[in-house]
Parts: structure tokens; C-alpha cells; sequence
């Protein structure tokens, strides 16, 4: 028999544990794929009872998984819930999770997924602390930690705190997340291209002309002022959400769908990437700010920091030489969009004209990330009943909403809670696909706050960015596409 399973969420009070970890938690529990007999365990600084915890969870059920509400299945999931008060980056302040823990377990030990839902800046910290208090200790069962992004602030701190966790945990205990990767329509990225025989011969740099990748924020800061104005999009959204992508659109593909395999063509793809020097880097990047961003909140006035980029990456291998990946994302936008363009070629020759009234459009694919959940082709058709042959472009659509009516897609941290406690990393990043990535992104950030560097082009909220974005892809004589519906 397995040894009981605790989840330990270290910043329980907070918006993530509220917002996100638990409604998730409670949707699995009414799915049936909570581990039996698991427990959940909040741990923070804040005095709360069982009762009063359950009491607040309960409430951010109600407004995060409305759907799914029903008092008897919140009843049987919160008797698996627990609060312990404790400042977890003091080893002495672990001293009551221990004995919670030890009494919980039955003094054997047990399985333990320790979530870190705290500020970056304590992530060390509470490792070594857990260390210290012997919580890492692998008695009775596993130990596996999950942390937050951000995962540093550039190559030089993310490999910092890589080796400062790495002296308490194996590289197979660790988790990082990128909620993105937990995202069903990401992961069909991999099944479109690698359970289909349709796409993957066209998909290089013979047929293929550019990829463009965008993810587009309607929301502003929310209230994240401070922590945002100290971030910048290039480091919240291009360094994992963007980067990611990339690689699941770009990789080889792995023998198996598992952990390693899997990172191991994620890491190939971000190594055909040659950094920049700071200077190519300011060439291919081009920077805005929504206009009111230096009098929102915790922002200063003087402030410089993006909060839109976009730029060009080129992959330095036999499948992508040539290809330009286009990557875009900003907040304040006209709508919440995340979309990969895939721009084919167009065929060599035409054997007809276009015909008046016609268009002639070459093939493009869209993978719909969200909201409109689903794949578009746009392909060139016959207009019926013209004079002479006359064309244009028509869309194939596929949509989650029609094809899996009763299968609304889920929240990200669904799966990824249940991988990490499954011991699943596939959906996970590993230490050298991180340093890779700011590897890559670090020559856009020092070009973006370098002394020299002019301030960012204002936009208008509610619009598709700065102009230069637009003015950017003209050079390359391209325009920013999108086929997926607002
Ligand atoms: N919120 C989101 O939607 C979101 C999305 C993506 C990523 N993230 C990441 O998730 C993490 C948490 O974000 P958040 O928005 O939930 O932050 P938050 O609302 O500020 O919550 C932080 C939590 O940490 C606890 N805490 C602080 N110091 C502690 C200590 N010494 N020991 C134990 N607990 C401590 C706080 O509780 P006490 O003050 O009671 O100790 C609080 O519960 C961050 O890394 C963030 O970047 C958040």
C-alpha cells in the first residue's frame, strides 16, 4: 500500500492558492482524480484555524469553480483540507508542520509535494528551510517540490537559484511550472504534428515561409503594479509562455511522450538558437506601453518597462534555417488571444489566374490557444458559378467548443497538479531548458534597459500595439496574421 500523500501549499493565504490551486483541486476531487485518503495542507504566515481556512476556501470555490459548486462534494473535499501557521523560511517556524505532519502520517513518513505559491525572492529561502528541518528527507516516500514563475529574473539568477535548489533536491524532484505546458490546446500542438501524418512532411523550411506566435492580454496589471514594472513583458510573458511555444511547434519529435525525451527536443530547439549580442538583439526587437501604464499603481512615473515586444528568432538548424519565428504578446491589447500562425509557401506555380474578384492567399495554419480553442487551415478554394476560374482563400475549422461539447477544456493547474503528484515532469521544465531560455532572452532585455535605450512607443488601450509592431514585419515585407476568433 502507498503511503499517505500530502500536498503542502506554502503561501496559502494568497491570490494563487485561492484563485487557481484549490478550485483545481476541488474540480479534480469532484472528477475523482484526487489520490484517495490525500491530504491538502495550507502553510503561511497568517493565523488561521482549519475551520476558518476551509471557511475562506470555500468562498473561493464558490466565485473560481461556480460551475462545479455543490455544498455535499465541498463538504466531503474540505475535510481533506488543513491550515498550519508557520514562517516557512525559518527552519524553527517548520516546527509545527513537522509535528502536522508526523501525526497526520502516522509517524512512517509519507509522500510529500511541497508547492511553492510564494514570492520569487523565497523560494530559496524555503528550500533550504525545508532542508533544514529535515522535511526533504525521503522517509516513507517521495518528496517532490513545484515552484512558481517567474524562475529568475535572467540567465545569472535562474542559474543561482537552479544550484541552490539542486544542493537540497534532484533535478527529478523539482517541478517548475508553466502553466501554459497544462493547457490542453498547447499539448495538441504536439498531437497535430506528431498523431498526424498530414502536417509533419510540410513542416520546414521548404514549405514552410515564417511561424508567428502570439499571445495578446486584454487585462492591464491588476493590481500587480510593483511586481510588474520590475518584470516587463519580455521576462512575464516571452522568457516561458512564448519560448514555449516555440518549442512545441519547432521540436523534433521525441520517440516517447515522456519527461526526458520530451525536454531533451525542447532543449535541442532553444540550443539552435543563437543569443544575440545586445545590439542585433535591439535591431529585432521592437518595444511599447499602453498609454496610462506610468499612473497606474506601484508604477513610476519615469518608468521605461514594456509592456508590449515583439521580435524575431531565428533556429539555427536543418528544419528552421530561414524561417523567421515572429513572437508578439502585450497587455491593455483590443482582445485575450493566444495564436501560432504557420505561413506556407506559396506553390511554385500557378497554373491559373487568380480571376477578377479572386484572391490568391498562400496556406496558413492557426493553432487557437485560447479563447476560441481549436485549429483553422485556410486554403484556397474554387467561388462557384463565376466566368473562367476564379478563387479565394476559405477556412477549415476544427473547435473544442463543437467537437468535445461535454468536455468544457479545464483549468491548466488541473493537470499539472496531477502530473507533479503523479511524478509526471513531462509538462515541466528542466534546469537547462530555463537557463536556455533567458540564455536567449537576456540580449532583449539588457537591449530593452540598457542606459541608451529610447523609451517605449506609446499605444492607444483597447488596440493591436504599438505601429512599429507593424512597421517591423513590413520590412520583412510580412503583416501580423491572425485567423482565430476573438
Ligand atoms: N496570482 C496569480 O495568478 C499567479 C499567476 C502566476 C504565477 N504566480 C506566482 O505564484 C506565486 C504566488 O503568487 P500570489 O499572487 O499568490 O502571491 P500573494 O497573493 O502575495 O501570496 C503570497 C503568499 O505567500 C505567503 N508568505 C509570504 N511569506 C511567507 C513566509 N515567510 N512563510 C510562509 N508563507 C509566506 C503569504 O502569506 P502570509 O503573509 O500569511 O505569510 C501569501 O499567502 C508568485 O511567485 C507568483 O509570481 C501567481
Amino acid at each position: 500500500m502507498d503511503s499517505p500523500l500530502t500536498l503542502i501549499i506554502c503561501g496559502a493565504s494568497g491570490d494563487l492558492t485561492a484563485r487557481k490551486l484549490v478550485p483545481s483541486l476541488y474540480r479534480l476531487a469532484c472528477k475523482n482524480r484526487l489520490p484517495a485518503e490525500g491530504r491538502i495542507v495550507g502553510v503561511a504566515r497568517s493565523a488561521f484555524s482549519d475551520a476558518a481556512f476551509r471557511d475562506k476556501m470555500a468562498a473561493a470555490v464558490r466565485e473560481h469553480a461556480a460551475r462545479e459548486w455543490l455544498p455535499e462534494r465541498w463538504e466531503a473535499f474540505a475535510r481533506r483540507l488543513f491550515y498550519v501557521a508557520a514562517d516557512a523560511t525559518k527552519p524553527e517556524g517548520l516546527a509545527n508542520l513537522s509535528a502536522w505532519l508526523k501525526e497526520k502520517e502516522g509517524g512512517a513518513g509519507g509522500r510529500r509535494l511541497f508547492y511553492l505559491a510564494v514570492a520569487p525572492d523565497l523560494y530559496g529561502g524555503i528550500v533550504s528551510s525545508l532542508a533544514a528541518a529535515g522535511l526533504l528527507r525521503e522517509e516513507g516516500g517521495w518528496r517532490r517540490l513545484v515552484i512558481e514563475k517567474p524562475f529568475g529574473r535572467d540567465l545569472a539568477s535562474a542559474r543561482t537559484l537552479n544550484e541552490s535548489i539542486r544542493s537540497q533536491l534532484r533535478e527529478e524532484q523539482i517541478y517548475r511550472i508553466d502553466h501554459y505546458l497544462g493547457k490542453d490546446t498547447v499539448q495538441n500542438i504536439l498531437v497535430l504534428r506528431f498523431a498526424n501524418i498530414l502536417f509533419e512532411p510540410l513542416w520546414n523550411s521548404q514549405y514552410i515561409d515564417h511561424v508567428q506566435i502570439t499571445v495578446a492580454e486584454k487585462v492591464a496589471l491588476e493590481g500587480r503594479g510593483a511586481y510588474y514594472d520590475q518584470a516587463g513583458v519580455l521576462r512575464d510573458m516571452f522568457q516561458n509562455h512564448l519560448l514555449q511555444l516555440l518549442t512545441l511547434v519547432a521540436m523534433e519529435p521525441p520517440a516517447r511522450f515522456a519527461a526526458d525525451p520530451l525536454r531533451n527536443e525542447k532543449v535541442k530547439v532553444l540550443d539552435a538558437i543563437e543569443p544575440l549580442d545586445d545590439a542585433e538583439a535591439g535591431r529585432q526587437l521592437v518595444r511599447g506601453q499602453y498609454a496610462g501604464y506610468r499612473g497606474e499603481k506601484g508604477v513610476p512615473p519615469t518608468s521605461k518597462t514594456p509592456t508590449y515586444a515583439a521580435l524575431r528568432l531565428g533556429i539555427n538548424n536543418w528544419r528552421w534555417r530561414g524561417v523567421p519565428f515572429y513572437l508578439r504578446s502585450g497587455k491593455a491589447l483590443k482582445g485575450r488571444l493566444s495564436e501560432v500562425v504557420v505561413q506556407f509557401h506559396c506553390p511554385p506555380h500557378l497554373m491559373f489566374p487568380v480571376g477578377d474578384g479572386g484572391t490568391m492567399q498562400c496556406n496558413r495554419l492557426a493553432l487557437c490557444i485560447q479563447p476560441d480553442e481549436g485549429i483553422h487551415v485556410s486554403f484556397q478554394s474554387k467561388v462557384p458559378d463565376q466566368e473562367g476560374m476564379v478563387m479565394r482563400p476559405s477556412d477549415l475549422e476544427f473547435h473544442y467548443g463543437h467537437a468535445y461539447k461535454n468536455l468544457p477544456i479545464p483549468e491548466s493547474y488541473e493537470r499539472l497538479l496531477l502530473d507533479a503528484m503523479h511524478g509526471d515532469a513531462s509538462l515541466f521544465m528542466r534546469s537547462d531548458e530555463i537557463e536556455r531560455a533567458w540564455a536567449i532572452m537576456d540580449p532583449f532585455i539588457r537591449a530593452s534597459e540598457s542606459a541608451s535605450a529610447t523609451a517605449p512607443e506609446e499605444y492607444a488601450v483597447g488596440s493591436d500595439g504599438p505601429a512599429g509592431a507593424n512597421a517591423f514585419l513590413d520590412r520583412d515585407g510580412r503583416a501580423w496574421l491572425s485567423l482565430c476568433h476573438h
